[in-house]
């Protein structure tokens, strides 16, 4: 493969890398059960289909995403049928992710260590090394063999690995399939540092009720268009000057790697699909300057995701961004999402307050870790 495609695919596996990849969910088998509750639902990933009722065995639905399109009552009970696989979570789609790994797994360039035991693979974690930084990709453990130790020796080798690889200063990670959570003892303790990141979603019909206002300094709206990349990836290093997420991603820093940060939310699949009719920009009345832009992408046909929100800091506290989200909920409602999902650090005060008051709460955390200070140590 020539040189140019390996670094462009390279690009396009890191923004895959900066959301999540997994590639398989295994849900508990679980018996029947002895008495027939008043609302239980069924799931069989082989026979079911979601057109069904969902209400008995024989007529039980397929994907997850069905349960996540109904509002679960306290004390109703959900069927996974036993021993079958779901490969969905956090309404994500995964497909494309996984072709993107595939792809790389075809080049010979996805690097990383599987967990074996007695000679059979329950575990992997992987990750690329790009110029001086390594990206963790993914860790995932089988269910069956899930325990602290396996996740821990799966990151030890990768972290390990990564800083004795030439070159590389810097490690970034963003977990969100890491599930022993806070037990595990992180490799190389010394040099980490942690970040708690929030996942939060609105669902459309709060979305769809949220009402337009106009910000108080006058601010024109207007469709992205990739003529507006240059303009936006110099807006993101000068929004997040300072920010605790350009700690978590160094491409926030500087307009070159903001611009690698939306080429890779823009035209590849990492992160969803890039959801052009949902993605907005403020522009200021007299300059012409770009004051804020909000992007959006699709994780499934009928989940949408904010893949990037940020104000210049002239423009902040003045309802551009409330109004930026806005539009570009109300535009994947109209396309037909039922919810909307983003992530959002946790310390990030300003943004969270903004999100809940539109209607936005946390379904979960995960960590950020970020190994930068090892250089020369190790
Ligand atoms: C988070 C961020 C996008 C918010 O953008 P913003 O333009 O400052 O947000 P808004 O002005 O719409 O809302 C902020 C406050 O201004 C208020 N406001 C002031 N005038 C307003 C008006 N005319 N209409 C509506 N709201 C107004 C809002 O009510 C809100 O106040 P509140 O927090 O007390 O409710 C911005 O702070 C930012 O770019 N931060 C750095 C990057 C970042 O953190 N991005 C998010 C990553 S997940």
């Amino acid at each position: 493969m020539p040189r140019e495609a390996k670094i462009k695919a390279l690009i396009w596996l890191s923004g895959a890398l900066l959301m999540v990849v997994t590639l398989a969910y295994v849900i508990d088998p679980l018996a029947g059960p002895a008495d027939e509750p008043s609302h239980a639902y069924y799931l069989d990933s082989n026979a079911g289909d979601d057109s069904n009722s969902g209400h008995s065995p024989t007529a039980a639905w397929r994907t997850i995403g069905k349960i996540n399109s109904i509002a679960l009552e306290p004390g109703d009970t959900v069927y996974f049928r036993r021993g079958q696989v779901w490969r969905e979570t956090l309404d994500w789609d995964f497909r494309g992710s996984a072709g993107l790994v595939r792809r790389f797994l075809e080049m010979q360039a996805l690097n990383g260590y599987a967990l074996l035991i007695n000679g059979y693979p329950v575990g992997y974690c992987y990750y690329v090394a790009e110029e001086r930084k390594g990206l963790i990709g993914d860790l995932y453990v089988m269910k069956d063999f899930l325990s602290v130790e396996n996740e821990e020796r799966l990151l030890t080798s990768v972290v390990q690995g990564l800083m004795k690889t030439p070159l590389i200063r810097r490690i970034e990670s963003q977990l969100m399939m890491l599930r022993t959570g806070p037990a595990i003892t992180l490799p190389d303790a010394k040099f980490v540092r942690t970040f708690v990141r929030n996942f939060m979603e609105i669902d459309a019909g709060t979305a769809s009720r949220l009402a337009e206002r106009a910000p108080s300094q006058p601010v024109w709206f207007d469709s992205w268009s990739e003529r507006k990349q240059d303009e936006a990836a110099t807006l993101i290093a000068t929004a997040y000057q300072g920010h605790v997420d350009s700690e978590i991603n160094d491409q926030y820093r500087s307009p070159a790697g903001a611009r690698r940060f939306l080429m890779n939310i823009v035209q590849f699949p990492g992160c969803g699909s890039f959801f052009q009719p949902a993605s907005f920009v403020a522009i200021e009345p007299g300059s012409g300057r770009l004051a804020g832009i909000c992007l959006a992408s699709l994780v499934q046909a009928d989940v949408g995701h904010v893949t990037q929100v940020c104000v210049s800091k002239a423009a902040r506290g003045t309802g551009a961004g409330y109004e930026l989200i806005r539009k570009s909920l109300d535009s994947l409602a109209r396309h037909g999402c039922r919810k909307v999902t983003l992530t959002v650090t946790g310390s990030n005060a300003e943004a969270i307050g903004l999100y809940e008051r539109m209607g936005f709460r946390k379904t979960r955390n995960f960590s950020a870790f970020v190994w930068d200070t090892f250089w020369g140590q190790v």
